[in-house]
């Protein structure tokens, strides 16, 4: 199955082996923009493959960062130029990445000088006033067109602390504003509603900062000077959820996913895995800069439903399509509340799973923050779209496996955004 603009999905009785999942998305963006700012030059091994962090990287290099791939080895070297970026002479296009811009604008806020960010189609719809409210209040001059959508024009310079609580719970916006804090005059201080991945707080102790946590605050003081490092990027555990998935839809499936993140932020995904029947075994455990990782081997035994609401979701918002799409085979269905985020992500996530799940001959109750899907449904391969989300394109190739009969994917390499060997990784591991 070639990784083309279409795919085909055949059925499978099981999955079997080892994968290599490439670099964390999340932490290779974080790695790319503080390595840019750092004084030194930073290298990072298995930086993530994925389209959105080569965004990330030629951002940074329009910032007059040079950056460059070292070998094959999936190592990406990153001369730092300091806190002082220089100012882009073209727009700064984060294509699909909303992490690109969301995060990069938090850097850009304390620049004195102006710059443009713009991004594709996707992109173009997502909201960025979660962004512009606590940097315009931190003293950044930003412009956006009707309803705080992209493209942006971002007029740094010296900005003042703030204590920002945030109405969404989103890492990208903490991120931003703690970025956006080593350029303010005193302490910026993020209290979020419910507590999100912590890449951004670990990054930036990696790299020399100061980062304060208590309960859901993260605190930052203004004119710390950031210093190159080392840096190992464990597998993306978002990635390895498709391939648990996989395995959980068959009993006798047994998969090995080596080096996978096992931040505490990220890692709800195995607990509620293993309520749902997947048995899981982690071994292997390693630190890299603050990051734990470790070898998953996971086996289907039996796949019962479950109810994801409240922190919950938050949790898992990258992990529910695959949940979702996977959830007619379970013995007890799924209920997804508080999702109201997921209609603004890469493609209206809900309405997208409905869409598919529906061609494939399921019941879904799409509700306007999550679904209900019943469970112990029979499913048959269709004509599928990815809506041009990743995230979508994967969670239903995954779903075909035990479809009866072939399922194509339309526009299925919208799959690179995080994850570029993905079908080919998958059809080495399906057992027919
Ligand atoms: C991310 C945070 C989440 C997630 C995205 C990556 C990050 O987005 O969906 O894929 O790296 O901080 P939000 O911050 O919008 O929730």
């Amino acid at each position: 199955m070639p990784d083309g603009s279409n795919v085909v999905v055949r059925p499978a009785r099981a999955v079997r082996g080892v994968v290599r999942i490439p670099g964390d998305k999340s932490i290779s963006h974080r790695y790319a923009m503080l390595g840019a700012i750092a004084e030194g030059t930073s290298r990072f091994q298995n930086f993530a493959v994925a389209r959105d962090c080569a965004s990330t990287l030629d951002c940074v290099g329009k910032l007059g960062c040079e950056w460059k791939r070292l070998d094959d080895d999936g190592t990406v070297e990153v001369r730092g130029v300091g806190p002082r970026l220089n100012a882009p002479r073209e727009m700064l296009d984060c294509g699909n990445s909303g992490s690109t811009m969301r995060m990069l604008s938090g850097i850009l806020a304390g620049q004195p000088f102006s710059s443009g960010l713009c991004g594709d189609e996707s992109l173009s719809r997502r909201p960025m006033a979660r962004i512009i409210t606590p940097l315009a209040e931190m003293g950044a001059k930003i412009e956006a067109t009707e309803g705080g959508r992209p493209p942006l024009r971002i007029r740094g310079g010296s900005l003042k602390a703030i204590h920002y609580r945030p109405e969404v719970a989103s890492a990208q916006v903490k991120s931003c504003v703690l970025f956006a804090g080593l350029f303010a005059d005193g302490e910026t201080v993020v209290e979020e509603p419910i507590r999100t991945r912590d890449h951004g707080e670990i990054a930036l102790r990696a790299f020399g900062a100061e980062v304060e946590r208590k309960g859901n605050a993260s605190r930052i003081a203004g004119g710390q000077r950031l210093h190159a490092i080392e840096a190992h990027v464990p597998g993306d555990l978002s990635s390895a959820a498709f391939f648990l998935c996989a395995a959980a839809l068959f009993p006798g499936s047994q998969i090995t996913l080596p080096g996978i993140l096992m931040n505490p932020t990220r890692a709800r995904l195995l607990d509620i895995l293993i309520q749902m029947g997947l048995k899981i075994s982690v071994a292997h455990l390693e630190e890299h800069q603050g990051e734990l990782a470790g070898t998953i081997e996971a086996r289907g035994v039996a796949w019962k439903g479950a109810v994801i609401a409240g922190a919950d979701t938050a949790a898992l918002i990258d992990e529910i399509p695959v949940l979702a799409a996977v959830a007619p085979y379970t013995d007890g269905g799924l209920e997804v509340r508080d999702a109201r985020e997921l209609r603004v992500k890469e493609s209206d996530r809900i309405a997208a799973v409905a869409a598919n799940l529906r061609k494939m001959g399921a019941e879904v109750e799409e509700r306007p923050d999550g679904m209900r899907i019943p469970r112990g449904q029979h499913v048959h391969g269709a004509e599928l779209d990815s809506f041009g989300d990743h995230r979508i394109a994967m969670a239903f190739a995954v779903a075909a496996l035990r479809a009866e009969g072939e399922t194509t994917i339309l526009r299925a390499d919208a799959a690179g955004v995080s994850y570029p060997t993905f079908f080919r990784e998958l059809e080495t591991v399906a057992d027919r």
